[in-house]
């Protein structure tokens, strides 16, 4: 069985104003109506049927803050998936601290368990896809690497991280990574792109929990004593598991992928070709919602006459929206705050939300 590890600590001010500071994008009906959060869920629970043999799910371990552990249990409830276990981090630390504490976990309880680490933001449409390259992915694991997934790149992204193989991809199966390279600058970024050898990385991890464990105490051993030090003195908490605030508090604040990824010299890779997107954008939402033959997406409550390339999107209960004539528009409305813009600056709606902070 494998042991999904959901991160779900993110704030997404990238997709404001649906999603919200109390209330963040893996926690909305973002894409269909299903919460991003309930359809990783989802996705990562139960048996599934692979080409290669039946996969095991056990029930999931969330990592997420006080402020949403009753979201998490809420919505864990409505989609009828077990909750298994709930660590509560004191405050965010990054992806690094939490995903050891997780591995921490884990490995008390069976040394042997594999981790499958996953945002819960994420949109994967083809479940039996992913879960097939999650079967490939056991091999390498079994054989105590660190596993990432890898997406063909499209552009010279610099807000992903970069995975270097050895050749070209061929058809799927797992390989040894050479290099992992974390948010590049845009001329490495370009030159990566070019090279043809890399893969963006999906932001998924699996491994042993052991093994985990062991790549942290190699390369990033600062962030392990005060990691098992809120573990060891975490409380129980109306089923909740807090870590220790203190202990946590020492922690750097650090992505796995800086603290360990880059560092670690035992990670392959299993090339996940089909559709994957980390919705880092409305653009990438109006993309991943099927823009109709002039490039628009409306809502319900939204109508676009004679538009292109243009997302409308009302969540309103009173407000209407009519776009007439728009190019690369984006608007999208809430019943307290409105956004538009213009779709190619879709990364600068963050800096509306440090504004608005900014203004209080
Ligand atoms: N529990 C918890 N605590 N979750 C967190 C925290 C935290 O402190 N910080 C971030 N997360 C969650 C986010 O909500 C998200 O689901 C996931 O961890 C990854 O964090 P991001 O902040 O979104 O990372 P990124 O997008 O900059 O980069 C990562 O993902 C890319 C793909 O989307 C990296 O792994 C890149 O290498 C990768 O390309
Ligand atoms: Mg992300």
């Amino acid at each position: 069985t494998i042991t999904p590890v959901l991160l779900c600590g993110g704030s997404g001010t990238r997709l404001w104003p649906l999603s919200r500071k109390s209330y963040p994008k893996q926690f909305v009906p973002l894409m269909g109506a299903e919460t991003l959060f309930q359809a990783s869920a989802r996705r990562l629970s139960g048996t599934a049927m692979g080409p290669e043999g039946a996969l095991d799910f056990a029930a999931p371990l969330v990592l997420t803050n006080s402020d949403f552990r009753f979201i998490v249990t809420e919505q864990l409830g409505l989609a009828g998936i077990d909750p298994g276990a709930v660590l509560i981090e004191p405050e965010g630390r990054n992806t690094a601290p939490a995903i050891l504490a997780a591995a921490l976990h884990l490995m008390a309880g069976n040394p042997e368990a594999v981790m499958l680490v996953a945002p819960s933001d994420h949109v994967v449409p083809d479940a039996p896809a992913f879960h097939a390259a999650v079967a490939r992915g056991l091999g390498p694991v079994s054989e105590g690497r660190l596993v990432t997934f890898g997406i063909a790149p499209t552009h010279a992204e610099t807000g992903y991280g970069y995975l270097e193989l050895e050749g070209p991809v061929g058809d799927g199966a797992p390989q040894p990574l050479t290099r992992f390279v974390e948010k590049p600058d845009a001329a490495r970024a370009e030159d990566m792109l070019a090279s043809g050898n890399f893969l963006w990385n999906a932001g998924i991890f699996m491994a042993r929990a052991a093994d985990m464990v062991a790549a942290f105490r190699e390369h990033a051993p600062e962030i392990f004593a005060p990691v098992e030090a809120a573990l060891s003195q975490a409380k129980t908490d109306l089923g909740f598991l807090r870590l220790d605030p203190a202990a946590w508090a020492q922690a750097p604040d650090i992505s796995i992928d800086y603290a360990v990824m880059e560092r670690a010299g035992n990670l392959s890779v299993v090339p996940y070709q089909a559709a994957w997107s980390d919705l880092g954008g409305w653009d990438a939402v109006w993309r991943e919602s099927g823009p109709d033959e002039s490039g628009v997406v409306t809502s319900q409550g939204a109508t676009a006459i004679d538009c292109r390339d243009t997302l409308l999107r009302s969540e309103s209960d009173r407000l209407e929206i009519v776009g007439i004539g728009l190019e690369n528009v984006m608007a999208i409305a809430m019943n307290d705050a409105v956004l538009v813009a213009d779709m190619r600056r879709a990364q600068d709606v963050k800096k509306a939300v440090e504004a608005l902070r900014a203004k209080k």
